[in-house]
């Protein structure tokens, strides 16, 4: 049984998703996360596109154990100098480079020649080689490629030094047959090809991204980059979990499969959908709230009988319990915070107690308190973020003969400020008074209200993303009051437009 790599690029190819960035304490939770979920590389960013990617690479590269560290790098210098300065202080790293080899890009994009593109390839593996041992080129727009040119690079860099090379479907253009002769070809024609390890980037611009890495995989290929729930540049990446399910449900297949823990692919899913504010499809395959769930009445009775009947994978295998009662009015302090360590959080004294406290609260209003409600209290407590203003206390008015009204009052850098807002409804109302003591000048681009868990009493989450001069950022609230959770997301957002600002 082969083994193949996962290259996690939530952070680097997935941050290019609109809306998605995140800053540097989210990245570190993320690759936290994505440590424990057991993928082999983390592209932790792209050194050189900004500060903030820089100091995501060399604090995750400090702090994360476990998987190899990776900054992304244009085949410049400057960028291979900067992926490096980031990395330095990772005990495993890998530098990835890349550079266009398509006709198409090479023409009318960097206007250089087959032969240019090429030499300067070779020299910047070869730089980077100078800095570490594991080495990643990338041609790009691969699948646009003329094979006898792509083998020709492909050769040369395994030559300079590159220890995998990886072929992207850039505009996620090609078909499973199609990619899959490419990458038999790269293996048949490619003298030195067994000496590095043959990676596959596959973008979904046509829904085929997971079937073109299976296919890969099917031809040799021993690596695929991917990201949880698929996010990425316009359609999306590879989706993590679909390809490494795929793989472990069909090994009798593929006769491959990964070193992913697969019974944390739920929590790392859900960590990216209240980071990002990207929900995902109700639909989606093994993510989505539907993928277990069996509607038709033939079905529900084959499951009844024999779970094999038309169940593929047990839920449990990618970490999804049916919810649990945990805790309640009753439980202490003790079985509190043993039930988040059980949950993968390990907060500091502090935060447990302030978590605790909320907890109370949460339990008086509500009877049962589920493993989901206890990680939506968790999340809000562990603030990623400084918090230029928190909220002190709000009121609202409304009703169907008034007009809604909300009072808000707001800790703004430690001093007590109080306005009242008035608007088209109570969220409306309450979002008007933030405004206007705080006087954003965003612009909110989205509003998402769900209910973490069934029955009235449950606690409402809130995600609002917010613009201003051109980035975006998400905000996350959770509470029983749906009001309240609304005010709480819009404040995490501007709190990160602060933060981002400063
Ligand atoms: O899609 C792509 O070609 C990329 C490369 C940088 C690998 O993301
Ligand atoms: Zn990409």
């Amino acid at each position: 049984m082969r083994t193949v790599r996962i290259f996690d690029t939530t952070l680097r190819d997935g941050e290019q998703s609109p809306g998605a960035s995140m800053n540097v304490p989210e990245k570190l939770q993320v690759a936290r996360q994505l440590a424990r979920l057991g993928v082999d590389i983390i592209e932790a960013g792209f050194a050189i596109a900004s500060p903030g990617d820089f100091e995501a690479i060399r604090t995750i590269g400090g702090e994360v154990e476990g998987p190899v560290i990776c900054s992304l790098a244009r085949a410049r210098e400057e960028d291979i100098k900067r992926a490096w300065e980031a990395l330095k202080d990772a005990p495993r790293r890998r530098i990835h480079t890349f550079h266009s080899t398509s006709d198409i890009h090479l023409k009318h994009q960097f206007r250089v020649s087959r032969e240019e593109a090429l030499k300067r390839s070779v020299a910047m593996v070869q730089l980077a080689r100078s800095f570490v041992d594991d080495v990643q080129f990338s041609p790009m727009d691969a699948t646009r490629t003329e094979i006898g040119y792509l083998c020709e690079v492909v050769e040369a860099v395994i030559e300079a030094g590159a220890l995998t090379v990886n072929i992207p479907d850039t505009v996620g253009y090609t078909i499973p047959a199609e990619f899959g002769a490419m990458i038999k070809a790269i293996m048949d024609r490619v003298p030195n090809a067994g000496k590095a390890v043959i990676a596959v980037h596959c973008h979904n611009d046509l829904g085929l991204a997971t079937a073109n890495s299976l296919t890969a995989v099917l031809k040799g290929a021993g690596q695929i980059e991917c990201t949880i729930n698929g996010i990425g540049e316009r359609a999306g990446n590879c989706s993590l979990e679909e390809v490494v399910m795929a793989l472990r449900t069909r090994r009798d297949l593929f006769n491959a499969d990964t070193a992913v823990s697969t019974e944390e692919i739920m929590r790392s899913s859900r960590l990216i959908t209240k980071i990002t504010g990207m929900s995902v499809q109700p639909n989606k395959a093994i993510v989505g709230a539907n993928a277990f769930a069996h509607e038709s009445g033939i079905h529900q009775d084959g499951l009844l009988k024999d779970k094999s009947t038309y169940e593929i994978i047990r839920p449990e295998t990618i970490g999804l319990h049916k919810t649990k009662f945990v805790l309640g009015k009753h439980s202490g302090r003790h079985a509190f915070r043993t039930r988040l360590n059980e949950l993968g959080y390990t907060l500091k004294d502090e935060e447990v107690n302030s978590a605790f406290e909320r907890f109370k609260k949460l339990a008086d209003q509500k009877k049962d308190i589920f493993d989901e409600d206890l990680e939506a209290l968790v999340s809000d407590e562990v603030t990623l973020v400084p918090e230029v203003y928190s909220l002190v206390d709000m009121s609202v008015s409304s009703g169907m003969n008034q007009k809604p009204s909300a009072t808000i009052k707001l800790s703004v850098r430690g001093k007590d400020i109080e306005k009242t807002g008035q608007g088209d409804g109570p969220v409306d109302a309450v979002f008007k008074a933030i405004t206007s003591v705080t006087e954003a000048q965003s612009r909110l681009l989205k509003y998402e209200v769900k209910a973490i868990t069934g029955g009235t009493d449950a606690l409402g989450e809130v995600v609002c993303s917010l613009e201003k001069d051109g980035k975006s950022v998400s905000g996350h609230g959770a509470d029983t009051d749906i009001i309240v959770a609304s005010a709480k997301a819009y404040i995490n957002a501007l709190n990160k437009l602060a933060a981002r600002k400063q």
